[in-house]
């Protein structure tokens, strides 16, 4: 039987491309053998495809990856794409990656993949438009208001009345399209403001000045099997940093985890889970998502950050959760893998 060819697609032009590269190759180390041969498809910076060759796998950085591409690794141009793999497993992080531009491109390709389609990805990286979704959906999200970068340069004193009239202080800045907790401030007092602004505008042209949550953050891997939709599990996160940070994500030993919580109460549980649910279905999500929020310590329950993918390093919520219910990463990746085929296959249109 011929293996099913698993195009792992991983790098990318985001700033969470060093992100992507750790869960690419730990998805690649991890596929079933015995069904799947895996294609690692590296993105580079200008958007093109490169197979790379498995000694180039353990390198360090996308840019030493980069560097040695013309030399080691095989392009592929996307209307070749169709003959190397079957399936493509998006290990892409941020924009371009898990905002539904791979997603349309691959639609038109004729290639399924994991994850949401093209909207629902869209709407899983825009922060300011998944809001007001959530919001009509009859879900707790933070209070919050929008500043386009032109506003905020042509009347700073406008955008500090609005920000006054509708927010307490602290708040947080955050680009509306970015993942990892990149450009994401806490704003202590007015003072701060500009400075939280300047950050965000780095990586976007909008920000999205919130209300801040004082609780327990936490995580849940939504998926979608055989047309039912149910969470994988729970992970309470006790970040070392003022907030859950970059670091806090990716460093070693930096952050405590605990799948299932440890300090939320059992009811709340249940609770959180419906409401991750509830998010899940409003953004229209497909495959799988990881939907996080706040458990405020006065009892309101929110969701901050759906995701339309999650980060897949060996410690991840991804890989955590499924432990949590007894599954090897093997056998998660391929549940995800073969549920996203049956998706596609009854798909009319575009997912
Ligand atoms: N309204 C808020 N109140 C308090 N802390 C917040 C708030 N919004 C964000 N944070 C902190 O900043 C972190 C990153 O914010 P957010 O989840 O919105 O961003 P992200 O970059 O999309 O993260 P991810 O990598 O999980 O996709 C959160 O995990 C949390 O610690
Ligand atoms: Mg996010």
């Amino acid at each position: 039987m011929d293996k099913l060819k698993i195009g792992i697609i991983m790098g990318g032009l985001s700033s969470e491309k060093e992100v992507s590269l750790n869960s690419g190759r730990n998805v690649h180390d991890n596929l079933d053998p015995e069904f799947y041969e895996g294609v690692p498809l590296f993105m580079d910076e200008r958007g093109r495809l490169w197979i790379l060759p498995w000694q180039l796998i353990p390198q360090n950085t996308t840019v030493d990856i980069t560097e040695q591409l013309e030399r080691q690794a095989r392009p592929v141009t996307y209307e070749e794409l169709r003959k190397e793999i079957d399936f493509a497993f998006i290990s892409l992080h941020g924009k371009y990656g898990d905002d539904g531009c791979i997603q349309g491109l691959l639609e038109l390709l004729g290639i399924p993949y994991t994850g949401p389609g093209v909207l629902a990805s869209a709407l899983g990286m825009d922060k300011h438009i998944q809001q007001m979704i959530l919001r009509e959906a009859g879900l707790d999200v933070p209070r919050s208001l929008m500043v386009r970068r032109a506003e905020w340069e042509s009347d700073r004193e406008g955008v500090l009345r609005r920000i006054r009239e509708a927010l307490p202080w602290p708040c947080v800045t955050k680009p509306t399209r970015e993942g990892s907790s990149i450009g994401v401030t806490i704003i202590r007092d007015e003072a701060s403001l500009d400075a939280g602004m300047i950050e965000a505008l780095r990586w976007d042209n909008a920000v999205l000045v919130e209300e801040f949550l004082e609780g327990v953050e936490f995580s849940s891997i939504v998926l979608e099997e055989d047309g039912v939709i149910e969470p994988l599990g729970l992970t309470e996160i006790h970040p070392q940093s003022d907030f859950y940070t970059y670091d806090d994500k990716y460093m070693p030993g930096r952050c405590r985890k605990f799948t299932p919580p440890k300090t939320i109460p059992p009811e709340a549980v249940k609770r959180i889970l419906e409401e991750v649910l509830r998010a899940f279905h409003a953004l229209g999500f497909r495959s799988y998502g990881r939907i996080d929020g706040f458990y405020t310590t006065d009892g309101r329950i929110l969701v901050t950050d759906p995701n339309s993918s999650s980060g897949m390093a060996p410690s991840s919520f991804f890989f955590e959760q499924a432990a949590s219910a007894g599954m090897l990463p093997s056998m998660i990746i391929s549940r995800l893998i073969e549920n996203a085929r049956k998706i596609h296959r009854e798909k009319r249109g575009p997912l």
